[in-house]
């Protein structure tokens, strides 16, 4: 049957990327046959408006049903003043908990043309791409008992780590499933030298790879080596899967290997459907850009290759992800560049639709 996609737009520059992505979910469609059953909603600001609510039981009902979910961008200066329950953020907060989405991705990868744009040597970044998987619901930012006491004369703040075989093994399980699609090549990241849970980290991973995933190449590394590696080598990496807390720091590290927030895809995965499609939802690593909103400025590339990601990770189309990736370092190649993309160079920026339209062309 036809593909399921869910678009949420959201607030601010969220739209205005996500009609780009629309020009080329249209070109999949007209030029590779490749149809999606897309539907549209309203998340964040742009539901509270409506609704009242940043999002709606009927649209978290929809995202429950649907193959992806693919969103723009949620906030904005306008919804400050509103209470927590109903902030833009609560909406995604609220995906996020409800469709249970543990497993985080973050790739970096670079563009050719833009390997300038790095702050490492461009050797050590030309042709990267690696993907951080960060597990993302539980780990010392939920465990218990947490909390600021007093101890004698003194206070003592306390945050626990805590990670239960299950919870280890159903992130490792997405980060095999992907190497699959992939490199074929897992590299876990914990401190098993002096943490507790990383003991039991390192021998769930490595009882999961042995018992289902013995074709993947899986290593271990301390997660401050790891750090160390990711700089000096980074393409000696394909999948790291690491805690929430590490994966916190290492994916802001590796994203930065490569250049800018508008440029950045992500996704967040679940448990697999019925279908055995993971539950996902997609989106850019920004935000709602809210000083460039509605002046034609924001890069779309970030969204375009969150759907890149959907098309890789949830529809099985490996080969139309590269495709559209491909175009976007086309183009990068020509010299298109939004203006988060340029120096001080004075050459002339191309608005978001330009740059859509050329990732199409
Ligand atoms: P931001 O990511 O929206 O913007 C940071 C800076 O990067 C700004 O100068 C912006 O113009 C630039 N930028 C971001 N995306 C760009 C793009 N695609 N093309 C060109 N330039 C781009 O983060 P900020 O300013 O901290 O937050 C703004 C609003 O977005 C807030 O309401 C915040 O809560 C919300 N936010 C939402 C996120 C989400 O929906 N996942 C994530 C981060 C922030
Ligand atoms: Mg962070």
């Amino acid at each position: 049957s036809t593909p399921s996609l869910l678009i949420l737009p959201g607030d601010g520059i969220g739209p205005e990327v996500m009609a780009e992505v629309r020009k080329v979910i249209d070109w999949f469609g007209d030029k590779r046959g490749l149809k999606f059953e897309v539907s549209e909603d309203l998340v964040g600001g742009a539901s509270y408006d409506v609704h009242g609510t940043p999002l709606t039981d009927e649209a978290m009902e929809h995202a429950q049903s649907v193959d992806a979910v693919l969103l723009g961008a949620v906030g904005g200066p306008k919804y400050d003043v509103l209470d927590f329950s109903v902030k833009p953020e609560r909406g995604l907060l609220r995906l996020r908990k409800e469709m249970d989405l543990y497993a985080n991705l973050r790739p970096a990868q670079c563009f050719d043309a833009l390997a300038d744009f790095s702050s490492l040597k461009k050797d050590v970044v030309a042709g990267l791409d690696i993907m951080i998987i960060r597990e993302l619901t539980s780990g010392v930012y939920f465990g218990e008992p947490r909390g600021i006491f007093q101890e004698g004369n003194e206070r003592v703040g306390i945050n626990t780590q805590r990670y239960t075989e299950s919870e280890i093994a159903r992130v490792a399980r997405s980060a095999f499933e992907l190497a699959r699609k992939r490199g074929n090549k897992v590299c876990s990241m914990e401190k098993a030298n002096v943490m507790e849970s990383g003991v039991l980290w390192r021998q769930v991973v490595q009882e999961v790879h042995d018992a289902e995933y013995p074709d993947v190449e899986l290593s271990h590394m301390y997660a401050d080596a790891g750090a160390m590696q990711l700089t000096r080598w980074p393409k000696q990496f394909d999948v790291i899967v690491t805690d929430n807390l590490f994966g916190d720091l290492l994916s802001d590290l590796a994203a930065m290997l490569t250049g800018s927030l508008g440029m950045l895809p992500s996704a967040s995965l679940g448990a697999p459907m019925a279908n055995g499609r993971p539950k996902a939802l997609y989106e850019p690593v920004h935000g709602s850009a809210p000083d460039i909103a509605g002046t034609g400025k924001a890069n779309p590339i970030a969204c375009i290759l969150s759907f890149a990601m959907a098309l890789r990770y949830s529809f099985d189309k490996g080969d139309e992800a590269t495709r559209l990736e491909e175009a976007v370092n086309a183009v990068l190649a020509d010299g298109l560049r939004t203006a988060d993309l340029l120096g001080q160079d004075g050459a002339a920026p191309v608005s978001t639709a330009e740059m859509g339209d050329a990732v199409v062309a």
